[in-house]
């Protein structure tokens, strides 16, 4: 899996670069509009570090991405934000450590969602917020087409174009607050609460 981004990571900025400027970045900034400031952040996923433009003032910001390859040219946009290499299945962070966790297109490159979610919860502090700006299964006749796209897309760069990622979200025991659906349900901002014990 760190195999297929590492690979793509030389290409990636301009790859996206044509969707950033028409809606990509539009919905990067009102994502990261959700997040606290003045806080300890994580980002899950960082990729290339597309999102750190839009990063809000905080107490300590920590991006973290499985990939060595995105993480290098994620290095050459920032000297302020931690930069870890890590599996969201497996994060290095203490529990309770995070006033915030987001992430932006990953959620349906993770092989193991749950393990995930359950990863963000442990390491977040309660009543603390993820926010998500995914790709997801949209609903209706529109979603058939979503699971057969799926095939060949999981086959291809291990992206899951089906993931019901708010449901997902809400079975590992987060408080889904809201669903911004964009693009015909095509894409999801998604708001959420770790819940106190
Ligand atoms: C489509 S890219 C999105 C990158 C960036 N978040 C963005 O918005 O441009 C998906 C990213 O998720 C990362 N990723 C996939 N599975 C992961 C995992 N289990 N843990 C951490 N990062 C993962 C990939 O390496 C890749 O950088």
């Amino acid at each position: 899996m760190p195999q297929t981004f590492d690979r793509i990571a030389p290409s990636y900025d301009k790859m996206i670069r044509p969707y950033e400027r028409r809606f990509l970045g539009r919905w990067r900034a009102e994502t990261l509009k959700e997040l606290p400031t003045d806080a300890i952040i994580l980002e899950i996923g960082a990729g290339t570090g597309a999102n750190f433009a839009y990063y809000p003032n905080c107490k300590q910001a920590v991006a973290s991405e499985i990939s060595c390859e995105m993480l290098k040219f994620a290095a050459e946009k920032t000297a302020s934000i931690d930069l870890v290499e890590a599996d969201a299945e497996g994060l290095p962070f203490a529990s309770d450590s995070f006033d915030a966790v987001f992430a932006t297109l990953v959620f349906c490159s993770i092989a193991d969602p749950a393990a995930a979610f359950a990863e963000v919860i442990r390491v977040l502090k309660p009543n603390g917020h993820v926010i998500l700006l995914e790709h997801v299964r949209p609903n209706g006749l529109l979603g058939y087409v979503f699971d057969a796209l799926s095939v060949l897309t999981v086959a291809v760069m291990d992206d899951h174009f089906n993931r019901r990622t708010a449901r997902l979200a809400e079975a590992a025991g987060l408080e889904v607050l809201e669903v911004r659906s964009k693009a015909l349900g095509i894409v999801n901002l998604i708001i959420c609460r770790k819940q106190a014990k």
